[in-house]
């Protein structure tokens, strides 16, 4: 039985036009892989571990090709939970707003936790290397403006750029983006084309996902 992991970063629940598009993708699922086991980790509601000075000290424990000494193992018991839980899935979904031009801090923080070395990447004297193999991820994003390829507000999308970033260092590099765009600056007729036409492609993208 495949698990999928749900990643929430937007705190406005039934509100949200990520999540309505999100929908699709599930109902699409649902065609594709009934038995799918889905975990549901909403980090706007979540209490993320602190990344505090021994958090912190830790990270570069690892950096140094070390094991994590005592005085810090209980700063990291909820940071390796989440880098378990993260590794146990077979493939992920983010439902995230564009925040900023860049991600809600919600989902900065989580990416803060579970990015670490010697779980999700390792550097080699050929750079670094991801230790995440073959898994999918889509993320479905919404933005109040346009940064399509064709706008001229492009390059201020640090979102998705990042976002590959972020998750190709871990090796994720099967990574499908369905924006919904623009959502506030062209009126309500828009916004429900726009949510319908990415409903589409999020469906599909859901019976086709494992
Ligand atoms: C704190 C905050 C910052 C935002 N920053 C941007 C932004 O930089 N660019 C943009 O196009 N829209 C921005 N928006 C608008 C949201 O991206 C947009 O309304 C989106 O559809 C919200 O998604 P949701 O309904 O799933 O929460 C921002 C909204 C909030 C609440």
């Amino acid at each position: 039985m495949s698990k999928l992991l749900h990643i929430i970063a937007t705190p406005r629940e039934e509100d949200s036009r990520t999540l309505r598009v999100t929908e699709a993708f599930f109902e699409g699922l649902e065609n594709n892989d009934p038995d799918c086991r889905v975990d549901t980790l909403d980090v706007t509601k979540e209490k993320l571990p602190p990344m505090t000075m021994k958090a912190v000290s830790g990270k570069y424990v690892l950096l140094g090709g070390k094991d994590l000494p005592e005085d810090l193992k209980p700063a990291w018991n909820d940071i390796i939970k989440h880098i378990e839980r993260f590794l146990s899935a077979d493939g992920y979904v983010i439902s995230s707003p564009m925040w900023n031009f860049s991600i809600p801090y919600y989902l900065k923080h989580y990416i803060d936790v579970i990015l670490q070395p010697r779980y999700l990447f390792r550097y080699t004297e050929k750079g670094p290397e991801g230790l995440v193999k073959n898994k999918k991820m889509i993320i479905i994003t919404s933005r109040g403006g346009d940064y399509g390829p064709d706008s001229p507000s492009h390059s201020y999308d640090f979102q998705e750029p990042y976002l590959r970033a972020v998750f190709g260092l871990a090796g994720i590099t099967d990574i499908t983006f369905i924006n919904s765009q623009p959502m506030d600056a062209l009126g309500p007729e828009i916004q429900k084309q726009k949510i319908d036409a990415a409903k589409k492609i999020a469906k599909k993208a859901g019976e086709a996902f494992f």
